[in-house]
């Protein structure tokens, strides 16, 4: 049978969401709440048919944020990516997709660089590749970041076999013995985090949720 997990979430809302022409309002509200991160987006327009926001957001939250940074790199060269943001903070996490180039080398620049190092898994990979990917690799990895929508664009809607991919991700892990997080990421709401958690989530990644809340507390409290 399928056994419930009582494991502490942590949250981390998308700055993408925000309204970007109010930023240091924004971070400023985020920074009275309780959530433990901050998901900071970066896009090239290559490996998904969007850009972000500039890589100078880094510096900004640097500055201005109290909270962890945790940066999702949806770039096809991460390599060039993690030298240049690595000088624009301390702690936290960067994660990459398993599709990028050269994925093993770019874990391995994370970790010699002192960061949390992240692969994702989104709804188009191959079950089968990230199985092999993180039994060989696991010791390298900190966190699995679990895709619930085709990654490039905040607001959209949740794909329900993402359930099933945070448990299958946590079999993989509690086979390994693995302390590796699972972080859910893209159209996490009210209504489906129970299922995340109870599938197995450490970490829920909301951008739309939260940021078009009235109150960012409540929403970050109702998503625990
Ligand atoms: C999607 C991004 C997500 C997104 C989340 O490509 O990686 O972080 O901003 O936004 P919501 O929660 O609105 O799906
Ligand atoms: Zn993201």
């Amino acid at each position: 049978m399928f056994k419930k997990r009582k494991q502490k979430i942590q949250i981390s809302p998308s700055i993408f969401a925000a309204d970007t022409l109010n930023l240091e309002k924004e971070i400023k509200l985020i920074n009275k709440t309780s959530c433990e991160m901050i998901h900071v987006d970066i896009m090239d327009g290559i490996f998904v048919p969007n850009v972000s926001l500039p890589l100078s957001i880094i510096d900004v939250l640097n500055k201005k944020s109290n909270k962890i940074l945790d940066v999702h790199l949806m770039v096809k060269k991460p390599i060039d990516f993690i030298n240049n943001i690595s000088k624009k903070f301390k702690k936290g996490i960067i994660t990459i997709h398993l599709e990028a180039e050269k994925p093993l080398e770019a874990l391995e620049l994370i970790k010699k660089l002192k960061f949390k190092a992240g692969v994702v898994i989104k709804p188009e990979t191959s079950f089968k590749k990230m199985d092999k990917f993180l039994k060989e690799n696991h010791e390298l990895i900190d966190n699995v970041l679990v895709m619930g929508v085709t990654p490039g664009f905040s607001g959209q809607k949740f794909k329900k076999e993402t359930i099933n991919t945070v448990k299958n991700i946590r079999n993989i892990l509690d086979e390994l013995k693995s302390k590796i997080t699972i972080e859910v990421d893209g159209g996490v709401n009210d209504k489906n985090m129970k299922s995340l958690k109870d599938a197995g989530a450490n970490i829920l990644v909301a951008g739309s949720y939260i940021f078009s809340s009235k109150d960012y507390e409540k929403s970050i409290k109702e998503l625990r």
